[in-house]
C-alpha cells in the first residue's frame, strides 16, 4: 500500500469528519494508498496544534500557501468556509497537488469554472464532498434507478430542513456563524443545504433543464460579528424552487433555516411508473421502496434496512443487521476517492460534476430575482 500525505485546512465541524475518515479508513477497506495526516492548517496556531494532537496529524501550520509550499503533501484537503475554496484549489492545482474540496465547490458558477479549468489543467486528481451520495440506503436508491426498477420517473421531490436561525438575537459573520455572511458564505440555505439535495437528484436523475424559484430573508438586520455593526443580511433564509428535469419528469425543493422542530431533515421521494423510493437522512439507514409490481396482497411500502453485506459499502463494516451512520459517509468518499487514484477512474463528484450543482444554484438564486423561469447550463453532456 502506498502512502498519500494529506495537508487538511480548517479544522471545524467538517475537519473533524474528514480526519476521522482519514484515520479510518484503511481499517475497514483494502486500498491501493493508506492516507497519512501529515499536516493540518489552521489560521490560530493553540487551535492548529491543539487539533493536530488530538487527530493524530504529524504536523501543523498556519498558513495554507505554506502547506502548498510543501513537497511532503500529495493531497490538499480544504474542509474551510467557501470563500476560500477557489483561492486555495487553483493555488494547490498550480503546485501539483490532489485537490480534496468541500462543497460547494465555489461561491457561484463562474468561480467554479476557473477551479475545473485549473485541476484540468495541472491533471491532478479532484473530488468535491458531496457526502451523502455514500449513504449506502442513497447508494442503493442509484443502483435501484439504473437497474430500471422505477421505469419512467415522473416526480422527484426534496427537501432539507433546519430551524437555527429563527432568533433575531443571532448574530452573523466569523467563526461558527459564517454561514450567515453573504460575503464569505456566497448564499445562504440554497449552497448550504439545497446544494446537497441538488447533487443527490443530478446524481439519481440527471440534469435539470430549468427550474422557477423563490427565496426569503426572513430577519434583514443583523450584528455582524467582526464589525460590531448591525448589517444587512444579503443570504436567503429559505429557498423554494419547482425544475423540470432533462428526462420530463417534475421536480419541488425546498430548504429552510426557519422550520421549527428539524434539526437537519434532508428528505427526498422519487416516483416512478413502476415504483417509488422515499430517503429521510433521520433514519438515514432505511429505504422506504414500493414496487406495484408486487403481488396486490402483499403489495405495500417495504423499509429496507441497509445494513446486508450485498448491499452499498455493508460488507466493510460489521454484521447483517448492525447499523453505520454519518462519519462514514466520509470514510467511503475517501475510500472512493483512493480506489479511484489506483484504477484511474475518479470518484464523483469531481470538480467539473460538481460545478452542474453550481449552475443550478445560480439559476436559483437568478430566478429567486427575476421571477422567471430560468434555463440550467450543463458543464457536464448528460
Ligand atoms: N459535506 C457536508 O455535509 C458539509 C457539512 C458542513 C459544512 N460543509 C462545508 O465545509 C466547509 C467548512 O464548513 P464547516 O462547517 O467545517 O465550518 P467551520 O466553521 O466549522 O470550520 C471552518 C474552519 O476553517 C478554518 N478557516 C477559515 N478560514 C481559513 C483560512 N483562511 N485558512 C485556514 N483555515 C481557515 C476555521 O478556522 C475553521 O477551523 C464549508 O465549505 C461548508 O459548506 C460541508
Amino acid at each position: 500500500m502506498k502512502q498519500l500525505n494529506i495537508g487538511l485546512i480548517g479544522c471545524g465541524f467538517m475537519g473533524r469528519t474528514h480526519a476521522n475518515a482519514f484515520g479510518k479508513v484503511h481499517h475497514f477497506f483494502d486500498l491501493p494508498y493508506r492516507p497519512v495526516l501529515k499536516a493540518v492548517c489552521a489560521r490560530n496556531q493553540d487551535a492548529a496544534r491543539a487539533f493536530a494532537a488530538k487527530w493524530d496529524f504529524e504536523s501543523f501550520e498556519t498558513d495554507w500557501r505554506k502547506l502548498l509550499q510543501r513537497e511532503d503533501i500529495d493531497a490538499i484537503d480544504i474542509a474551510s468556509p467557501n470563500d476560500t475554496h477557489a483561492e486555495i484549489a487553483l493555488a494547490a492545482a498550480k503546485a501539483g497537488k490532489m485537490i480534496l474540496c468541500e462543497k460547494p465547490l465555489a461561491m457561484n458558477g463562474p468561480e467554479g469554472k476557473t477551479m475545473v479549468a485549473a485541476v484540468e489543467k495541472a491533471k491532478v486528481p479532484n473530488m468535491v464532498w458531496y457526502n451523502y451520495r455514500r449513504v449506502p440506503a442513497v447508494t442503493l436508491a442509484k443502483q435501484l434507478i439504473d437497474e430500471g426498477r422505477l421505469g419512467r420517473i415522473f416526480h422527484y421531490r426534496a427537501k432539507f430542513l433546519q430551524d437555527w436561525t429563527i432568533s433575531p438575537e443571532l448574530p452573523q459573520g466569523g467563526a461558527g456563524l459564517w454561514r450567515l455572511d453573504l460575503k464569505v458564505a456566497g448564499s445562504g440555505v440554497t449552497g448550504d443545504l439545497l446544494a446537497h439535495c441538488i447533487d443527490t437528484a443530478l446524481w439519481l436523475n440527471g440534469g435539470i433543464d430549468r427550474l422557477t424559484a423563490m427565496t426569503e430573508t426572513f430577519i434583514k438586520e443583523r450584528k455582524h460579528n467582526l464589525t460590531g455593526k448591525v448589517e444587512r443580511v444579503g443570504i436567503d433564509d429559505a429557498c423554494a424552487f419547482l425544475a423540470r428535469f432533462r428526462n420530463g419528469s417534475l421536480a419541488t425543493f425546498e430548504s429552510t433555516r426557519y422550520a421549527r422542530g428539524h434539526k437537519a431533515l434532508y428528505t427526498f421521494e422519487i416516483n416512478g411508473e413502476h415504483a417509488s423510493i422515499a430517503w429521510d437522512l433521520h433514519d438515514l439507514h432505511r429505504l422506504q421502496y414500493f414496487d406495484h409490481r408486487d403481488e396486490g396482497r402483499v403489495r405495500g411500502w417495504r423499509s429496507l434496512h441497509v445494513t446486508d453485506s450485498d448491499q452499498p459499502y455493508m460488507k466493510h463494516w460489521w454484521v447483517p443487521g448492525l447499523q453505520i451512520g454519518y462519519e462514514h459517509t466520509f470514510i467511503h468518499q475517501v475510500a472512493d476517492f483512493l480506489e479511484g487514484l489506483g484504477n484511474g477512474r475518479p470518484a464523483s463528484p469531481t470538480f467539473r460534476e460538481a460545478l452542474d450543482t453550481q449552475y443550478v444554484c445560480d439559476a436559483v438564486l437568478k430566478s429567486a430575482r427575476t421571477q422567471k423561469w430560468e434555463k440550467v447550463p450543463g458543464a457536464v453532456k448528460k
